[in-house]
C-alpha cells in the first residue's frame, strides 16, 4: 500500500516516471476503465476548486466513482468524532482517501490509521504534493527541469505548494530565488534541509532583482486564512503584483505559474502573454492525479 503525503516520499526517478505517465495520458493513451468499480473518498477539510475537483474528474476520467465529505460540519467530526476513527470508517468504504485538511500532519496521521491508501491534497502550511507534480509537469512542457533559476513569490511561510515544489527541485538541481514579504520567509528547517541537499537559495528585496535570470516565476497568494490576525495579513497584503511592465525585460522562455487562486498578485493584462502558463497548471491537474491514482490504486 503506498500513501502519497509529501514530495519527500519520491525520489527523482519515481517522479519522472510518474511525468512521463501523466504524458501518456494527456495524449489519451489509457484505459477509460482502468479503474473500474473502485470508489475515492474525497475529504475536504478546507475550501478547494482544483484539488477537489481535478481528483473528482480523474477517478470519473478512469471508470471509478468518488464519495465526498466537503467540511467539518458536514460530517460527523461535527458531533466531536476524531481524524483518526473518521478515517477508520472510512477506509471502510472507499479503496483510496484523499485529505486536505488545515493542520499540518493531518495526512500522515490519516495514514496511520486507514487501510487503503491516502493522498495529501494540502496540510495546513506543510505539503501539497499533487500541486507539485502538476507543476514540474507544467514547468516540463516549456523545458527540461534540470538547473532552472526559479523565483518563489509571495507567501513562502505558509504557502505549501511552494514548500513542496522547492523540495522537488533540490532533486534537479535548481538554483532557488526566493522574494517575499517581511516574515513570510520559507520555514528555516526547510531552507536548512534545502541547503544540505545543495541547493543555492537567493534572497531578493524585489522580483526586478532577479525578473532577468529566472526560467520560471512562482508566484502563490498570501495564505490570509493562516495568520493569526486580520491586521497581520493587511501589514503584508497587496505587497507585490505581476505587471506586463515588470515582464518587459524577462528572458523570451520566462514562465509563470500560480497554484491558484488568485487575489490580486497578477494583473489580469498577463493572462494573455505568452509567458502565462498558469491555466494550463490547472488543467494539466486532471492527467496528473489521473496517473496518481493509477499508482496508489492499482
Ligand atoms: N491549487 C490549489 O490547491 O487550488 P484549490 O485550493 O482550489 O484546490
Amino acid at each position: 500500500m503506498q500513501h502519497i503525503i509529501s514530495i519527500g516520499d519520491f525520489d527523482r526517478n519515481g517522479i519522472d516516471r510518474l511525468l512521463d505517465h501523466a504524458g501518456q495520458i494527456d495524449k489519451k493513451k489509457y484505459d477509460a476503465n482502468a479503474l473500474d468499480g473502485r470508489i475515492l473518498a474525497v475529504l475536504f477539510f478546507e475550501p478547494s476548486t482544483r484539488t477537489r475537483l481535478s481528483f473528482e474528474s480523474a477517478i470519473a476520467r478512469l471508470g471509478g466513482t468518488s464519495i465526498a465529505v466537503g467540511s467539518v460540519e458536514a460530517c460527523s467530526m461535527a458531533k466531536g468524532e476524531t481524524l483518526a476513527d473518521t478515517i477508520r470508517v472510512v477506509s471502510g468504504y472507499a479503496d483510496a482517501i484523499v485529505i486536505r485538511h488545515p493542520k499540518e500532519g493531518a495526512a500522515r496521521l490519516a495514514a496511520e490509521f486507514s487501510t487503503v491508501p491516502v493522498i495529501n491534497a494540502g496540510d495546513g502550511a506543510g505539503q501539497h504534493p499533487s500541486q507539485t507534480f502538476l507543476d514540474l509537469y507544467t514547468i516540463r512542457q516549456s523545458m527540461p527541469l534540470d538547473r532552472l533559476d526559479i523565483a518563489l513569490v509571495g507567501d513562502l511561510r505558509y504557502g505549501r505548494t511552494a514548500h513542496s515544489l522547492a523540495s522537488a527541485l533540490s532533486l534537479y538541481n535548481a538554483r532557488l530565488h526566493t522574494i517575499c514579504p517581511k516574515g513570510l520567509e520559507l520555514p528555516a528547517t526547510l531552507s536548512e534541509e534545502l541547503a544540505e541537499k545543495g541547493m543555492e537559495i537567493i534572497e531578493h528585496e524585489s522580483i526586478d532583482d532577479v525578473i532577468r535570470e529566472v526560467d520560471v516565476l512562482y508566484v502563490t497568494r498570501i495564505q490570509r486564512e493562516r495568520f493569526p490576525d486580520s491586521a497581520s495579513y493587511f501589514n503584508v497584503a497587496s505587497s507585490y503584483r505581476i505587471t506586463p511592465e515588470l515582464l518587459a525585460d524577462a528572458k523570451k522562455r520566462l514562465i509563470i505559474l500560480h497554484p491558484l487562486p488568485r487575489v490580486d498578485e497578477i494583473d489580469p493584462r498577463v493572462d494573455s502573454l505568452p509567458h502565462a502558463k498558469y491555466f494550463e497548471q490547472s488543467r494539466n491537474g486532471v492527467p496528473v492525479r489521473m496517473a496518481m491514482l493509477m499508482q496508489v490504486m492499482q
